[in-house]
């Protein structure tokens, strides 16, 4: 399994009233080619952060350090034109809140479209085409009509499911997921992780899955990262993490799972 992406004693500092503060303190880990890693950790633990600085959209005035490389070739410090060159193509991310991610005055048709022609170019008819391909592919029930519906006329799961399509359809090699289920019903949860799952292994791309949710990661990560307050307090592979946790922070986030038997066996019908 090669690595894709190497993330080294990576630090992100915010200027403050009260001088810098860290939010993310030395992380690193990998991603292989056709992997799945899980980040996991409590609310403001610095999961978002670390996701973000990977995929160049850190807010105004955070400073980095330490070394994030794709493919061998570092992105920290690229310039701005170059990252955007590379989001949505080579890497892609599928953020917390599917709404807020969705421009509500286009089609979602559209939106794809643009993001789609945007990497590639060619003409309206074949992005179109790629569209409704990608709008089939994650499940979406009657693409070729709903292509050209708004994202209000979606329920959250579809809209989630959208995101997932305009994420995957340049074909990246590295999918960032930020919680992207932390806003659905428990049933409509597990199709969508199923789907990514699914996606992930056909490609063979990489992926990192950040949830709070130890039981998500346990059915999917071949490796895991546990976060707490922008430190990392335990990477290892799963087997390890959950067989054996180092750290107090860990065994303490094992204790609170539920007993899951394994929430990937449900059929898989459109949410
Ligand atoms: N724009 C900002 N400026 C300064 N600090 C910020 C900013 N945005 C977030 N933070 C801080 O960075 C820390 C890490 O936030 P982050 O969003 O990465 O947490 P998270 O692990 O993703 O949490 P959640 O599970 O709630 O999404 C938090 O303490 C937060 O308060
Ligand atoms: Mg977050």
């Amino acid at each position: 399994m090669s690595e894709l992406l190497v993330v080294e004693d990576l630090t992100v500092t915010f200027p403050t009233s009260r001088g810098p503060v860290d939010v993310v303190k030395g992380v690193s880990f990998t991603v292989g080619r056709d992997e799945t890693v899980g980040i996991v950790g409590e609310s403001g633990s610095g999961k978002s952060m670390t996701s973000l600085a990977v995929m160049g959209l850190l807010p105004k005035g955070a400073g980095t350090s330490g070394s994030i490389r794709l493919d061998g070739a570092e992105l920290l410090g690229r310039p701005d034109r170059e990252l955007r060159g590379l989001r949505g193509d080579r890497m892609s991310m599928i953020f917390q809140d599917p709404l807020s991610s969705l421009n509500p005055y286009y089609t979602v048709g559209l939106q794809i479209e643009e993001m789609y022609r945007a990497h590639r170019g060619g003409s309206r008819k074949a992005a179109r085409r790629v569209t409704i391909e990608a709008l089939e592919q994650v499940g979406l029930p009657d693409p070729a009509r709903r292509v050209d519906h708004y994202p209000h006329q979606f329920s959250g799961g579809q809209r989630q499911r959208i995101m997932i399509a305009m994420a995957l359809v340049c074909g990246p090699e590295l999918l960032i997921a930020d919680e992207p289920t932390t806003a659905l019903d428990v049933t409509v949860q597990a199709q969508i992780l199923r789907l990514l799952d699914g996606l992930r292994r056909e490609s063979g791309m990489g992926m990192v899955f950040i949830t709070h949710d130890l039981a998500v990661i346990s059915s999917i990560a071949t490796r895991v990262l546990v976060m707490r307050q922008g430190e990392q307090v335990e990477y290892g592979t799963a087997e390890q993490v959950f067989a054996e946790p180092r750290h107090e922070y860990t065994k303490m986030l094992l204790e609170s799972i539920p007993r899951i038997d394994d929430p990937l066996t449900d059929e898989v019908t459109p949410a």
